[in-house]
């Protein structure tokens, strides 16, 4: 059997994260050893041993006499002082903890909590044992070159401040995730799934915790399908799933990625409680909505609803247009498209 106390997290020293900084700032010029000895207070060979370290963990790091160190290529798989250094660059002001396997980010975000850990700060992994989807599915968390995030905040405001947390944050990842695939177009599945040309490479998983009427935590959590091989995936989700990596044609840096995405996160989270969004959720949802125009099913509880998704209204509904010109709101559910 399986317990917490199972799962290891993988962290960084400071002295790996100011090395890795010093070499990450420099970009293509080299750093030099006493350089680097000074900011850390320790002796050349101690650098070395530390540099050693870090070629372990997948770095290439040149080193040329004379002229120092130089960073040539950053490991493939996630790695937490990576995902720091990009954080820190975008002022994103959020600790990010590393489990190589977890059961799910979203149930050790949760556990974090009650260890008494800062809000707000993200879990993230490569592989999930017990990964879970909307409507109490299972969410596939096998393949490493996939990517597992959640986000804890503590908000402490009525829950209704927060009530489109989720389809903003799809906005703004969505967006993030467009920069890196330049030639093709990423959507938006209404509530909560991101598509590109029909087929699903993320999931978004939010959950809360009330107390009397004000909302005490909310882990919001990303499932997304980065650089792996839908053919390998199960049979079951290979006609209906993808990956970044498929659509692009080129590998995505995952630390980068996965960065980018927190930052999103966060960026949806401040937008919707200080209520500062210059555009309005119709209005940003609507050129990113894989539906629009289409000839849609809704399954609202066991009510089937029929019609031509055109939009969503200011309260996140969907809305289906009738052959009458009336439409009807929905809600929540599973939509399919009509073939
Ligand atoms: C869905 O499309 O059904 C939502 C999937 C959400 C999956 C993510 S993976 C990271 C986080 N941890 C989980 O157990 N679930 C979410």
């Amino acid at each position: 059997m399986t317990t917490d106390t199972d799962y290891k997290q993988s962290t960084s020293s400071e002295d790996e994260f100011t090395i890795l900084k010093a070499l990450l700032d420099a970009s293509d010029e080299f750093v030099s050893g006493s350089v680097l000895g000074e900011q850390l207070g320790i002796s050349r060979p101690a650098i070395h041993g530390k540099l050693e370290k870090l070629r372990e963990q997948g770095f290439e790091i040149e080193a040329i006499r004379n002229k120092g160190y130089r960073l040539t290529q950053e490991p493939e798989v996630l790695h937490p002082a990576l995902i720091r250094y990009y954080l820190e660059a975008a002022s994103t002001d959020m600790a990010v903890l590393y489990f190589p396997v977890i059961d799910s980010t979203n149930s050790e975000a949760e556990r974090q909590i009650t260890y008494e850990r800062k809000s707000p700060f993200a879990v993230a992994s490569s592989c999930q044992t017990k990964g879970r989807g909307r409507l109490g599915r299972e969410w596939y968390s096998a393949s490493a070159d996939n990517l597992y995030l959640s986000v804890l905040f503590e908000p402490n405001i009525p829950p209704q401040q927060l009530q489109h947390f989720t389809l903003w944050a799809g906005i703004f990842i969505c967006r993030a995730l467009q920069s890196f695939t330049p030639k093709a177009a990423l959507q938006i599945k209404w509530p909560n799934d991101l598509h590109c040309d029909g087929r699903k490479f993320a999931g978004m998983l939010t959950e809360a915790k009330m107390d009397s009427d004000s909302l005490r935590s909310i882990v919001f959590g990303i499932g997304i399908n980065l650089n792996s091989n839908p053919s390998n995936y199960p049979k079951e989700l290979r006609k209906i799933a993808t990956s970044l990596y498929a659509i692009n044609g080129d590998e995505l840096p995952i630390n980068k990625v996965a960065a980018r995405v927190l930052q999103a996160v966060n960026q949806a989270y401040h937008a919707c409680i200080h209520n500062k969004t210059t555009e309005t959720l119709p209005e940003a949802w609507e050129p990113l909505s894989s539906l629009h125009g289409k000839p849609v099913t809704a399954l609202q509880g066991d009510k089937e609803l029929s019609g031509i998704a055109s939009g969503i209204d200011a309260s996140g509904a969907l809305l289906l247009a009738q052959p009458d010109g009336s439409t009807i709101p929905v809600c929540a559910g599973d939509v399919t498209l009509k073939k």
